[in-house]
């Protein structure tokens, strides 16, 4: 692909399908390699829309809306960032050869719904994974979760970033995890996995990156991210995580044969369970990953860097150039108009960073920003991560 001048008629366009904290710093990226990048997501002044040439405010759940807008802007490539998305026009799109569809229309259709990626996985490239049960109803589920076993997982199959996912104990909890999900989940009357627990030692991203280099497709990994979730969402994370040759090894082809299947160009998020030497696959983001924000800090190309380039089909390095790791900054607080306190003192623990995302509202839950730091090793980067994102206090102004 030939790269041009934004705004002219040489434009490499970009349409960048979700405009959070990861396709700002995407957007960033290709902004710094000239490509004009068209920002879309369901409310306005999203990150990404923030730093893009141009930005869209629709509901991109609608077949009709998203396909007008494609339509309107023309893009050479599409870039989704969020699973919500009427993902039947990316295929008629990508099978009419209108756009690129990153990775593939096929491989965001099928890991926008666990039961398409699980069943991959599982069934089709026989990796291992955690026991695991389908289910339409609270009877079915009730029924899946004596199959796989006590203590268990119960997911809606279309949901991110821990919603509407319960941790089951035994049987009297059943029905209210078959609830839960009802709510949590992107539609309703929707389907739920449950899996069976796995007992890990520490889980990791495994970020796999296919790029083209010398015009065929290449793979490669970044070192392993360690991460620590609560209640489904990810509080921090750094790189490398240690872990044996032996496991390693097996991540990388778990990785390898998973991003594979999906095909395409771009930057993979590989959900990895460790014990010892062996690990389970979870789940994969066919695109940059929020544990992966610490690469921001950790290797001399980002994951944002690595997706930039890799879907411009130019050479990628995924070289890491010392330990790291990133902090989430929540909002704590339900605010229509906020400002940040402590950012001073934050930026004085010493290689601290942050990235504060310019949402224009604050939830309680909601991802306001992040702290990265360095250190000698993953310890102390953790540690100075964590200090500097506790210094940061979002306030109602
Ligand atoms: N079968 C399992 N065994 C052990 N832990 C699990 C299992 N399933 C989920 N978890 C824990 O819950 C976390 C979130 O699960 P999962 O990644 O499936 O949800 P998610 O909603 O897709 O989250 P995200 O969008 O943040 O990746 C995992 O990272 C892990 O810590
Ligand atoms: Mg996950």
């Amino acid at each position: 692909m030939k790269l041009g001048t934004p705004l002219s008629d040489t434009a490499v366009r970009v349409m960048l399908l979700g405009s959070g904290e990861l396709g700002k710093e995407v957007a960033i990226e290709l902004q710094r390699l000239g490509a004009e990048v068209i920002a879309v997501d369901r409310y306005p002044n999203a990150p990404a829309m923030q730093v893009a040439h141009r930005s869209h405010v629709i509901p991109m759940t609608d077949p009709q809306v998203l396909n007008g807008v494609i339509m309107a802007e023309a893009p050479h490539i599409i870039v989704p960032e969020l699973e919500a998305i009427a993902t039947e026009v990316l295929a008629d799109i990508e099978a009419a050869g209108m756009a690129v569809v990153i990775p593939t229309a096929r491989a965001v259709q099928l890991t926008m719904n666990r039961e398409g990626v699980r069943k991959l996985a599982a069934e089709t490239l026989a990796l291992p994974t955690s026991p695991y049960a389908f289910a339409g109803s609270a009877e079915e589920l009730a029924a899946g979760a004596e199959a796989v076993g006590y203590p268990n997982f119960v997911k809606p199959v279309m949901s991110s970033s821990g919603k509407g996912q319960s941790f089951v104990e035994n049987p009297d909890e059943i029905a209210d995890a078959w609830t839960y999900a009802q709510e949590g989940g992107r539609v309703a009357g929707a389907r739920v996995i449950v899996e069976g627990r796995i007992d890990f030692d520490f889980e990791i991203t495994l970020l796999t990156v296919r790029s083209l280099r010398d015009g065929a497709i290449v793979t490669d990994f970044c070192a392993p991210i360690g991460h620590r979730q609560v209640k489904g969402d990810y509080v921090e994370s750094w790189q490398p995580q240690a872990m044996t040759p032996a496991a390693l090894t097996s991540a990388q082809d778990i990785a390898g044969k998973v991003t594979e299947a999906l095909g395409g160009l771009g930057v993979f998020g590989v959900e990895l369970f460790v014990k010892g030497d062996q690990v389970w696959f979870s789940e994969v983001s066919p695109r940059p990953h929020d544990t992966g924000l610490v690469t921001l800090a950790s290797q001399t190309q980002s994951e944002f860097a690595l997706h930039a380039r890799a879907i411009l089909g130019l050479p990628v390095d995924v070289t890491l150039r010392e330990p790291a790791a990133s902090a989430v900054i929540y909002g704590g607080i339900e605010a229509q108009s906020v400002a940040f306190e402590g950012v001073a003192e934050a930026l004085s623990v010493p290689t601290a960073d942050l990235r504060l995302f310019g949402k224009p509202e604050a939830f309680e839950r909601r991802r306001m920003g992040v702290a990265t730091a360095r250190g000698a090793g993953t310890d102390e980067a953790r540690e100075r991560a964590r200090e500097a994102a506790s210094r940061v206090k979002v306030v109602r102004v």
